[in-house]
């Protein structure tokens, strides 16, 4: 999957812009704010439609307008796919797919793969469980629009629950419940069901990646903890039994304690939890294998590459380690964004080198 050209519109700091990328090693340069990550930012909200730093589209848009708009053209092996979203400060997103207007955004998934890592992937090892549910439920919803639509449902079904929860009329849960618990464990066994094949094929890739990343001096272990397994409907049915152990308890704290929402992954360093015992790098050297790994997942499922975006990863890594990261990334379309190119660090590679200055191209 490569992306060939990205066109800005009232985007962060940028008026009106057109990036050209060619299919192997780009690199974003310029000083700091000058808007390199705004562009890698671009590229993977043009993608899935989310921003990995903000959590408000508004906030997207250039300060003083009122709608903002990204394109970009991209190939894949099965041809090329423009996209098209355009948003403001009060509606919903637009989106058009080749030239046709979708009105679920989840048709925008699956379009053009890309995986971002950037600094603030830290918190992937070093934050709540819900930074980790995000990464698996942004990767597996690019896999898979099924798992999409169905974290929806179940979102929407468990708040309806939650509400019921609270309800002081305690006969009314018990006669409704039952109906609402089993929507949410149907959805809720495909929910565990993709994240347990996807965690069972990441983790020794991870671990892999990781060993080459660090040398092999350290060694990685990843868990998980949702304590369901086997078929969708096995999950649905298990977790539907627990609900019902657990209703008295999700009663008096008027909220779900068990499901999908719960889940989390254990990060082990040589055995120790990474989370609190972990360096600052050895966090980031995790946070980065599972990245690279989720690339090779990728392809795995779809026959070729995602777009990697590589936002200032390189300035927190030795040159023994850029170098190493360069290589192992050198089959896939890469964008990087950089303050400066160590020369010694890219001799002998190609790439193409974008210079971003003030919330413009320089040429
Ligand atoms: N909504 C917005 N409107 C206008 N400017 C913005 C907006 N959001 C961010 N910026 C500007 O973008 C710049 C930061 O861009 P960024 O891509 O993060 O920089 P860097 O080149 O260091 O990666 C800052 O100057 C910031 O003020
Ligand atoms: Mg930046």
């Amino acid at each position: 999957m490569k992306i060939n050209s990205l066109y800005l519109k009232n985007f962060r700091n940028y008026l009106e812009e057109t990036v050209e990328f060619n299919g192997g090693i780009n690199i974003l340069t310029g000083a700091n704010a000058q808007g390199k990550t705004n562009i890698a930012e671009a590229v993977f909200f043009l993608c899935t439609g989310y921003s990995p730093r903000a959590n408000k589209d508004k906030l997207l848009i250039r300060n003083g307008e009122e709608r903002a708009e990204i394109k970009g053209n991209a190939t894949s092996i099965y041809g090329d796919v423009s996209v098209k979203i355009g948003f403001n400060t009060k509606d919903k997103k637009t989106v058009y797919i080749n030239g046709v207007q979708t009105l679920k955004i989840g048709e925008l998934l699956g379009n053009i793969h890309s995986v971002f890592f950037n600094p603030g992937e830290l918190k992937l090892v070093q934050e709540s469980p819900e930074d980790r549910r995000r990464f698996l439920n942004v990767s597996l919803s690019q896999m898979s629009k099924s798992y999409f639509y169905a974290l929806a449902r179940y979102n929407k079904i468990l708040a309806q629950r939650n509400n019921l929860l609270k309800d002081p009329e305690k006969y009314i849960i018990r006669e409704t419940l039952p109906i609402w618990d089993r929507q949410l464990t149907t959805e809720a066994g495909k929910i565990i069901k993709a994240r347990n094949d996807f965690l069972e094929k990441i983790a020794p890739i991870a671990e892999t990646e990781h060993a080459l990343l660090s040398g092999g001096k350290e060694s990685l272990t990843m868990k998980t903890e949702s304590g369901y397994y086997g078929t969708e409907e096995e999950i649905a049915f298990a977790l539907y039994e627990d609900l019902k152990v657990a209703l008295e308890k999700d009663m008096r704290l008027g909220f779900t304690t068990i499901g999908p929402h719960r889940d989390d992954i254990k990060f082990l360093l040589n055995g120790l939890d990474a989370k609190v015992y972990g360096s600052q790098g050895q966090q980031r050297t995790i946070a980065l294998s599972l990245k690279i790994a989720e690339t090779e997942t990728f392809k795995e499922r779809f026959g070729e590459y995602p777009i990697l975006i590589l936002d200032d990863v390189l300035s927190e890594l030795d040159k023994k380690r850029q170098k190493k990261l360069i290589n192992r990334v050198s089959n896939m379309q890469t964008i990087f964004t950089t303050t400066n190119i160590d020369r010694t660090v890219f001799k002998g590679v190609d790439y193409t080198k974008i210079t971003v200055e003030n919330g413009r191209i320089k040429r």
